[in-house]
């Protein structure tokens, strides 16, 4: 089992990867080392290495997944019940309530990661485009429930 932190990002224009470089940065602050990955860079097994993984994830199109993150979400989506029961994780979920399905992929991650239980560490957060101003408290919290 990996003790390292696992960060998944899913991304079109980059800004969730920027998020998820940050809370690489403050998880240092704290004292827990971390990797991090583009979802398209991991699958399933790999996920279930880990013991804590926070998810970063926009959406796109009409509430859909970014490009980056489809596969993944099916992949998972695909596992059994109780796969990723040894996973603590929590979503931070990036959107714009200008569109009807704000932050819906990152609902649909927080939904499949309990659905094949994992526990959820901390409560998801949707964010609007003014995201920087609140981010990073709760990354913060993330870090002082691990
Ligand atoms: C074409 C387009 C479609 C989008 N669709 C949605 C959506 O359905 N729901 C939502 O909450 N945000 C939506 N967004 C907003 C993005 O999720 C938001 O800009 C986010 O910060 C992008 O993060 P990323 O750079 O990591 O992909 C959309 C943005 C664009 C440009």
């Amino acid at each position: 089992m990996n003790e390292e932190l696992l960060i998944l990002y899913g991304t079109e224009t980059g800004n969730s990867e920027l998020l998820a470089m940050d809370a690489q940065r403050l998880g240092k602050e704290a004292g827990f080392e971390s990797s991090i990955f583009p979802m398209d860079e991991i699958d399933a097994s790999k996920m279930q290495e880990h013991k804590h993984c926070l998810i970063i994830c926009s959406t796109w199109g009409d509430g859909e997944q970014p490009d980056n993150a489809q596969d993944l979400y099916d992949e998972v989506s695909d596992l059994d019940a109780a796969s990723l029961s040894g996973i603590k994780y929590a979503v931070l979920a990036l959107g714009d309530t200008a569109f009807d399905l704000f932050c819906e992929a990152g609902i649909q991650w927080d939904d499949v990661m309990e659905s094949k239980g994992a526990y959820r560490l901390h409560e998801r957060i949707d964010c609007d485009t003014d995201y920087d101003d609140y981010c990073e408290e709760w990354i913060e919290e993330f870090f002082q429930k691990m």
